[in-house]
This record gives structure tokens, C-alpha cells and sequence, in this order.
């Protein structure tokens, strides 16, 4: 059943799990995710960026969740518009039938920051639409950044405290280290907990971590074996995610590794029948492998048995 984002998040921030939000660009990305939710009980966050919105067509995007949303009515699932640029991004999505969006306004300074996050807000609580906002820079951190580098850069618990009474926020993405794609840190992956746990106690909201994504070993290993590269590679790492989670972090942003297990899937079999043409042959079983990254999330996340 389709639900607001703020239902499912309130969930977890009070019972104190995480929900993996899982990017789709088309159906087999959005089917492979239904699957692993449906093995699983666990509830779901289905998102979608401005560019996989440009790519499938806004229709065909809350269409395709519509559509699996009725048929699995058990799953309670929220469409969420992921790394929303403007007010206007934000509006049109809710029109279209999302039932959660992000206002990314977190490259201005606070207050633009703060104003455009609650001209968002107002009009998605009339909607019963949840908000999510960013504040600080998604990065890497280093072993050697210095206290001043790092202030500037991550989240302000204060800051962060004051916002969310401002804007009515409903959840709140510090940054605390992470960063997108597949290769996130230089030296030994790390993260800001102290500076988690201070936001969360600041805000006490559901707080979300963007660029999430672990890279497992066995993903990292069907990808390399089928061809693939990437040297120089790095997740966060699934202690860290149980720490974040026990930390205050809620909503658990994931794309990097379905992409990464789909087309180590497809390039295995492209490499091994190469005179297959069959889409279906090389779909089917890449959705599956995709569903196993997102279950075994499932589990690392505490969202399994949920609902
Ligand atoms: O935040 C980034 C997500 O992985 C979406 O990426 O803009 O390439 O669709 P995208
Ligand atoms: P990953 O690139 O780590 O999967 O992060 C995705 C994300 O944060 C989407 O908003
Ligand atoms: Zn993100």
C-alpha cells in the first residue's frame, strides 16, 4: 500500500531500525525491490532522482509504483523524490502522486537553506506529503582534515536543532562523511558518529544517510569476475551502517549497490552466451541478483519482519 514517507520513517525512528531507500530508474530495478521486500516483511522506500524522473517520464515513475503498490498491498511502501533541486521539482512530483520528497537545497547557505526547505514544507504537510533537507557537504572524510575543515563541512548539531524547529522538517540528512557512488573514501572508510548522535539528539527526528551504499564482497567479486573494474572502490562498510542506525539514522539511501549487481549479472551473461539477444535472459536473472543485495540490507538494516 502507498503511504507517506513520514509513516514509515515515524515507525522507524521510534522502534529504532532502518529502512533502505532504493533508487529505480526503470521496472526491473523497481520489481527486484518489491521482491526483497515481499521475502523479507520489511517495509520500503522507493526513490527516484530528477534524472530517473527525466529518464522514465514522471507518469511512468509513480505509474510503475502504483501499479506494484496494488498488486503487493501487504508492503507498505512510500515514493520518495530523491535529491529534489527546487521548490518547483518538489511540487510537480507531489502533484504527480509522491508521497515523500527532498528539497536539496543544502549547496545554499542555512537560512536559503531554511527558507526554501519550508516553503516545501508547507505546502507537502497540506498535501500529507513528508519533507526530507539536507545540511552540511556529502564527503569523505580523512584521516588528516582538520577540526576547522571538518566544522565546515559536516553538519552543525546546533544548526541542525534549530532548523528542524524552524522548517517542521520531517526527516533530516546530516552529513557526518559519507558520499555518493562507489568510491567514497581514500584511506579506511570513516564516519562522524559523535556528530550523529548530537543531531539526533538535537532534532530527535528520523534522520537519513545519503550514499549508503556497501559495496559488499560477494557484489565487488561478481563484478570484477565478469569483466568489470573498480579499482580504487569503497562503501560503507555494514558495521558502520548498524553503528549510524543505533546512532539515529532511519532512512538508509541506496543505489550505487543494485547498479553494481545488475551489471555484473548482465555482463556475466553477455560474456558467457554471446550469441543470446533475449532481454528477458539477461534481466531476469539480473533482477534476482539485484533482490538478494537488497534483502541481505534488509536484514543488516533491521527493517526485515516489519510489517
Ligand atoms: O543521489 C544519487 C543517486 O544515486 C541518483 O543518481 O542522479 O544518477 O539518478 P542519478
Ligand atoms: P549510494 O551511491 O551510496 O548508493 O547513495 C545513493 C544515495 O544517496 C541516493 O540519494
Ligand atoms: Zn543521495
Amino acid at each position: 500500500m502507498l503511504v507517506s514517507g513520514t509513516e514509515i520513517l515515524q515507525k522507524a525512528h521510534k522502534e529504532g531500525y532502518g529502512v533502505g531507500a532504493f533508487n529505480f530508474v526503470n521496472f526491473e530495478m523497481l520489481n527486484a525491490i518489491f521482491q526483497a521486500a515481499l521475502q523479507k516483511h520489511s517495509p520500503l522506500i522507493v526513490q527516484a532522482s530528477e534524472g530517473a524522473i527525466k529518464y522514465m517520464g514522471i507518469e511512468m515513475a509513480v505509474g510503475l509504483v502504483k501499479t506494484l503498490a496494488q498488486k503487493y498491498p501487504e508492503v507498505p511502501v512510500a515514493l520518495h523524490l530523491d535529491h529534489g533541486t527546487s521548490y518547483e521539482s518538489c511540487i510537480k512530483a507531489i502533484r504527480a502522486g509522491f508521497t515523500s520528497v527532498m528539497i536539496d537545497a543544502s549547496h545554499h547557505h542555512f537560512e536559503e537553506n531554511l527558507k526554501e526547505t519550508k516553503r516545501v514544507v508547507e505546502v507537502a504537510h497540506a498535501c500529507g506529503v513528508g519533507v526530507e533537507a539536507e545540511l552540511g557537504r556529502l564527503m569523505g572524510i580523512e584521516d588528516n582534515i582538520s577540526v576547522d575543515e571538518k566544522d565546515a563541512a559536516l553538519v552543525n548539531p546546533k544548526e541542525a536543532e534549530e532548523f528542524v524547529k524552524e522548517t517542521k522538517v520531517d526527516y533530516l540528512a546530516p552529513a557526518i562523511g559519507t558520499s555518493h557512488g562507489a568510491f567514497k573514501f581514500k584511506g579506511e572508510p570513516k564516519l562522524d558518529f559523535e556528530r550523529l548522535v548530537q543531531v539526533k539528539k538535537c532534532t530527535n527526528i528520523p534522520l537519513v544517510l545519503h550514499g549508503a551504499s556497501a559495496i559488499p564482497d560477494t557484489v565487488r567479486q561478481a563484478f570484477l569476475s565478469s569483466g568489470g573494474d573498480l579499482k580504487g572502490s569503497k562503501g560503507v562498510p555494514f558495521s558502520f551502517l548498524q553503528e549510524a542506525i543505533k546512532g539515529g539514522i532511519n532512512k538508509v539511501n541506496t543505489d550505487t549497490d543494485l547498479r553494481i549487481a545488475f551489471i555484473a549479472e548482465v555482463r556475466r551473461i553477455a560474456n558467457e552466451n554471446n550469441s543470446e539477444f533475449d532481454l528477458r535472459k539477461f534481466f531476469s536473472p539480473a533482477s534476482l541478483a539485484m533482490s538478494k543485495v537488497i534483502a541481505q540490507r534488509m536484514e543488516i538494516l533491521g527493517s526485515a519482519d516489519k510489517y
